[in-house]
């Protein structure tokens, strides 16, 4: 049996079992535990924590989610280390990350894969297990055994068949992304979740805005499609879309299906020379330049899920808080490192 190590949290009585080869941020998170956390790649920096006693072994040393000197002062990432031995750690933590869904780790095997852009495909998989997660969440996938592990949001939702869907983009050059376009029908990769906050909360009576850049509509269709199908969920939809030119941009409504219906579809491309290449007649410009004029009441009523590209993230929030007095607890986010 694969060896555990105890974890204790400082400054409070809580403790859990973390295996050898799991993160500790995945295995408190597995147990219950709010431990903070946004990314599970290295990036964000949420899950910091210093180890105040034992031994971690960092699997992502170079991540850039901690500053170099943080690391000097013993500073580590939850979602990067494993333990080598029983641990005393001191890490932020709150309701708020505690998993409605307890994350798991399981295989699943390839059974449908169509292209939706030049480099964005929608990957369907399935599991044994049912398909549990919160609109919105995301999974780390490891596609082939020996690949490095990524995060991926689910497009679809939550299933009692237990099927996965995924919209991948290959990065060029990227480790893994690009293993996802060459694996053959019935290929078995490993899923580990659900993991992440920016979670639809159907119960906030505000109409919803989805905003997505690149891969990142992956989460906004998934949240399109929980609120679409929903009949006791009546607040407008809106699905506000960004790709650099029109190739980028897929068929939104026809991703979604029986809910396209009640949402609203705003795409924009932001090279003006691409779109007049390909003789785009919509908006050309960054997509969310365009909310004042489409959701034509003030942007402070709405609740807003988004994915997408760090600086797409950061100019948006900015744009939300700062120009137009939304509250912070109305913006939910993945941001896609
Ligand atoms: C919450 C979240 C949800 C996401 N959802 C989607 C989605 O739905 N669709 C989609 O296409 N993309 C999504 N991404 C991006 C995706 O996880 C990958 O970053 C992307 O596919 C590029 O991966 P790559 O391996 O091809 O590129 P690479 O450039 O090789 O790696 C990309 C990222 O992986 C991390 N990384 C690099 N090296 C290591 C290492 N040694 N150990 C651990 N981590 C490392 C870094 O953060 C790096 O930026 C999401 C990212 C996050 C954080
Ligand atoms: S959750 Fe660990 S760095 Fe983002």
């Amino acid at each position: 049996m694969n060896p555990h190590f105890e974890i204790s949290l400082a400054g409070s009585e809580s403790s859990f079992a973390c295996a050898a080869d799991d993160t500790i941020l995945r295995a408190g998170l597995r147990q219950g535990l709010g431990l903070a956390y946004e990314c599970n790649t290295g990036a964000c920096g949420s899950c910091k924590f210093d180890l105040l006693e034992g031994e971690v072994f960092d699997l992502y040393p170079e991540a850039s989610g901690l500053r170099a000197k943080e690391r000097e002062k013993g500073k580590r990432l939850a979602c990067q280390c494993v333990p080598k031995a029983d641990c005393r750690i001191k890490i932020r933590t709150g309701d708020l990350y505690r998993s409605m869904v307890r994350p798991a780790r399981f295989r699943a095997r390839l059974i449908s894969y169509r292209a939706l852009t030049p480099d964005m495909g929608l990957f369907s998989f399935k599991s044994a297990c049912p398909a549990e997660f919160a609109a919105g969440q995301y999974a780390m996938l490891t596609p082939a055994a020996g690949a490095m592990t990524r995060a991926y949001s689910m497009s679809n939702t939550e299933n009692a068949e237990g099927v996965w869907e995924f919209i991948i983009r290959a990065v060029p050059g990227g480790a893994v992304s690009p293993l996802f376009g060459g694996l053959p029908e019935g290929h078995e990769v490993e899923i580990d979740g659900p993991f992440g906050v920016a979670y639809f909360r159907p119960q906030i009576d505000r109409p919803v805005v989805g905003i997505a850049g690149g891969s990142g509509l992956a989460p906004v269709l998934s949240i399109m499609h929980a609120a679409g199908m929903d009949e006791s969920f009546t607040r407008d939809l809106h699905v506000f879309y960004g790709g650099r030119g029109p190739a980028d941009i897929p068929d939104i409504p026809g991703l979604l299906g029986d809910a396209a219906a009640k949402v609203s579809c705003h795409p924009a491309v932001s090279m003006p020379e691409l779109a007049q290449q390909q003789g785009w007649q919509g908006d050309v410009g960054f997509v969310h330049e365009f909310l004042p004029e489409k959701l034509k009441q003030p942007l402070a009523d709405f609740e807003y899920y988004m994915a997408g590209p760090p600086a797409m993230i950061e100019a948006v929030v900015r744009m939300l808080v700062v120009e137009h007095k939304v509250a912070m607890e109305q913006i939910h986010f993945d941001r896609f490192f």
